[in-house]
This record gives C-alpha cells, sequence and structure tokens, in this order.
C-alpha cells in the first residue's frame, strides 16, 4: 500500500471506535502518508487530541474559532491541502450533517470546502446503522461521490451482534489508497475515450397476470455504478435498465424496459458497441402463458408454466461484430467454478463474481468481486460499489488493450 506524499486529512467523529483511529494514523503513515487529524468535540470525550497529536507528529484541531490555528494554517488551506479526506469513525450524526451540507462545527465546514475524495467508515450500534434515516445519508452521501467503507458486522462495544463495526485500520489503509490510485488512473487518461458501452442493470419483472409478476431482488446499484465508472473513463454510456428507483446518473443515457423480452430488443438495437456489461439480473424464465385477467383464487393449488428467456449475454457475445463481454455471476455457493463456467459456456471475455445469499450483495451499498478472465483472476476486497465500479473499469480497460 502506498501512500506516498499523500496529504490525508483524518476527521475523527464521536464513538467508542475513535480508539481505533489511533492504529490508523500509524498505519496511514506507515504507508507514507501525511496526516493532520481533525477532531469533532464529541470525539474529544473518548480520546484525548494529545494522543493523535503524538502519533501524527502534527498539532489537532477541533474548533472553527481557534485563532492560533487559523492564523498557521486555515481552515480553507487546510480543506484544500487534503488529497482525501477520511472520516473513521463516522457516526450516524456526522453522516447526517454531512447529508444535510451543514457546516456547524470545523470537520463538516472541511468536508464541504474541500474538493477531495470523501471517504467514510461508519461505526455505530447496528440498530442506528440499519435506520432508514442512517440508510439515506449513506445512499445521497454515496451518490455524492463519497466513498463508504463498511460498516463490517460482528460484536460490538454496546454488546450486541450485527453490522455498524468500523473496519480495522489496515482495510480502511489499502481502501483509501485503492480509491486514490483509480483517480490518479482517471487524471492521467480517459481511458475509454470515444468508446460505447452498453451496460443492462436492474431487476426484470416477468408478468403472470396483469397484477403479478416474477422478479428478483437486484436493486440496480451495482450495474448504475458501473455506468457511472464508465461514463467517468470517458466513455459514452447506454444504460438499459429493469425497475429499479435508483435516479439516472447524469450524462448517461438510459433506457427503461420491464421483462427480459424487452430488455433483449433494446440491447439488440444499441449495438454495435465496444463493450457490453451485463450486470442485469435476468429472470431466466418468464410465465408461458400471462392470464389477461387477474387470476382468482378459486382454486387450491395453482401452476404457473414457465418458459426460457433468450440469453441476453450469450446473444450478444455470439454477435458477428462482438463486443468486448463482461457478464456477472451472483452465486450462493462454488462460486469460482460456476463463474469459470460461465465465462466459458457464454463466450465472455470476463466475467465478476460475486456471492448472493442472505444479507449478502443484493440492496447493499457495498460487495466484493472476484474477477476472472481467461488465464487471470483478481479478488477485489469488500467496498462500497461504486469504489468496486471504478476498479471493475480499470480491468476492463487493461484487458481491452490487451486484447488490441
Ligand atoms: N444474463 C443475460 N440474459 C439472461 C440471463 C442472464 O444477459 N437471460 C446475464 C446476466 O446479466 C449476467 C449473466 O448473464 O451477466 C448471469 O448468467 P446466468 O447464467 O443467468 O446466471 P444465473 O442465472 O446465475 O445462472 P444459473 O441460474 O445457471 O446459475
Amino acid at each position: 500500500m502506498n501512500l506516498q506524499h499523500k496529504n490525508i486529512l483524518l476527521g475523527i467523529s464521536g464513538g467508542i471506535a475513535s480508539y481505533k483511529a489511533c492504529e490508523l494514523v500509524r498505519r496511514l503513515r506507515d504507508a507514507g502518508a501525511e496526516v493532520r487529524v481533525v477532531m469533532t468535540d464529541n470525539a474529544t470525550r473518548f480520546i484525548t487530541p494529545l494522543t493523535l497529536q503524538a502519533l501524527s507528529g502534527h498539532p489537532v484541531r477541533v474548533s472553527l474559532w481557534d485563532e492560533n490555528h487559523e492564523a498557521a494554517m486555515g481552515h480553507i488551506e487546510l480543506a484544500r491541502w487534503a488529497d482525501a479526506i477520511l472520516i473513521a469513525p463516522a457516526s450516524a450524526d456526522v453522516m447526517a450533517r454531512l447529508a444535510a451540507g451543514m457546516a456547524d462545527d470545523l470537520l463538516t465546514t472541511l468536508c464541504l470546502a474541500s474538493e477531495a475524495p470523501m471517504l467514510l467508515a461508519p461505526a455505530m450500534n447496528r440498530i442506528m446503522w440499519a435506520h432508514p434515516a442512517t440508510q439515506a445519508n449513506a445512499q445521497t452521501l454515496h451518490q455524492r461521490g463519497a466513498s463508504i467503507l463498511g460498516p463490517a458486522a460482528g460484536s460490538q462495544a454496546c454488546g450486541e451482534t450485527g453490522e455498524g463495526r468500523m473496519l480495522e485500520a489496515v482495510d480502511l489503509v489499502k481502501q483509501l489508497a485503492d480509491v486514490l490510485a483509480c483517480r490518479v488512473d482517471k487524471r492521467s487518461a480517459s481511458t475509454l475515450h470515444g468508446k460505447r458501452v452498453v451496460i443492462t442493470a436492474g431487476a426484470t419483472r416477468e408478468a403472470i397476470d396483469p397484477v403479478r409478476f416474477i422478479s428478483n431482488r437486484s436493486s440496480g446499484r451495482m450495474g448504475y455504478a458501473v455506468a457511472e465508472a464508465a461514463r467517468d473513463a470517458g466513455a459514452e454510456v447506454v444504460l438499459i435498465s429493469g425497475v429499479t428507483h435508483l435516479p439516472t446518473p447524469p450524462g448517461i443515457r438510459r433506457i427503461d424496459v420491464e421483462t427480459a423480452l424487452q430488455m433483449r430488443t433494446a440491447v439488440l438495437q444499441a449495438m454495435p458497441c465496444d463493450i457490453f456489461i451485463a450486470t442485469a439480473a435476468v429472470a431466466d424464465y418468464r410465465p408461458a402463458d400471462p392470464a389477461t385477467q387477474k387470476i382468482k383464487k378459486h382454486a387450491d393449488t395453482l401452476s404457473i408454466e414457465l418458459i426460457k428467456n433468450p440469453d441476453i449475454l450469450s446473444e450478444v457475445a455470439a454477435l458477428e461484430r462482438r463486443p468486448f463481454s463482461v457478464g456477472f455471476a451472483a452465486e450462493t455457493e462454488h462460486l469460482l467454478e460456476h463463474a469459470r463456467d460461465k465465462l466459458q459456456r457464454k463466450n465472455l471475455d470476463l466475467i465478476a463474481a460475486n456471492r448472493v445469499g442472505e444479507g449478502l450483495a443484493f440492496d447493499q451499498l457495498d460487495n466484493a468481486l472476484s474477477v476472472l478472465w481467461a488465464d487471470g483472476q483478481i479478488e477485489l476486497a469488500h467496498t462500497d460499489k461504486s469504489t468496486l465500479a471504478r476498479q471493475l473499469i480499470q480491468i476492463i480497460t487493461e484487458r481491452l488493450e490487451s486484447h488490441a
């Protein structure tokens, strides 16, 4: 992990996990970073500024109204100085204030005044993390470009067990290094400039009758994140979307569809393209003969005959003017074997595999991926979907270049 010559502003908000910030400062410095620490008032109740001053080698700032500090390096200078802002732990309160765009203390003011990438490592009681208000705030911050790192699941200081533990310092440093590495790549080259990328996302719906359908748990988040990452890499992006509640990312052409057959038509109409990325959770089967009127519950049992949907990805990968074809594999078991089998069976250039099941991947803000191609494989560690998407686009770009 290399953070040589990187200026990292570490924000510490109030929470018992703030004790882990000590190790984090050490590890950031070990990786070569210059670290300045800003604490919220509440953080100072858990851990003293003096400890962090000793560890970071610089005075710690808490207040916006400290004349001595403002005279040395004012808050705007500090905001400009940062190559990245990492808030660890990020409490529910600081996330709420950031989501609302508030600037009511030094840390939130710095975040508002900085264009540096922002990373948040939430840490809180599991019920606070799961609360719709906190989830909505995390989503808002994520949509504005912040990376949400974790939280992990496990036993908590409050005695409960669940999701809400701050990620370990070593994981945070790694993810910070990845985010910064992706940004450097983005700045140094618009790697997909001039390329046309077609992406499918979300779940399809297959009608049983006019009011009922068969669908799945896919939220579309991964596909939308991939679309944004491809756009940021300079590509022209067409996003063919199943039903989702996600807003259309700026600068992306979105085509809404409902069924697998509609998705297939839209995809084929969007061809030719340079890269096709199939993130959609397409229903493998559809009711053979959807009822034209609502089915009444007269019978004690009901059978619905299903017929197979066309495989959109296989069809695209078999086209004469075939794009670089990328599939996704969601598996509950034997992840790598199933993914490699799909890679070959569907004649793909690359496949991204993730584990699904109870509480995993679908409808979550973060994920982990195993990326496989004919003679290689990379593991992308558990992180938020937009970071993963950027890493995936980078791998696709490299593979594409090695094909050319
Ligand atoms: N896919 C597609 N059209 C379909 C089905 C899947 O384009 N009708 C794409 C998905 O978008 C994804 C990949 O194929 O990229 C997933 O492969 P699939 O064989 O559908 O995976 P599973 O449904 O998990 O397969 P299986 O049920 O055989 O495990």
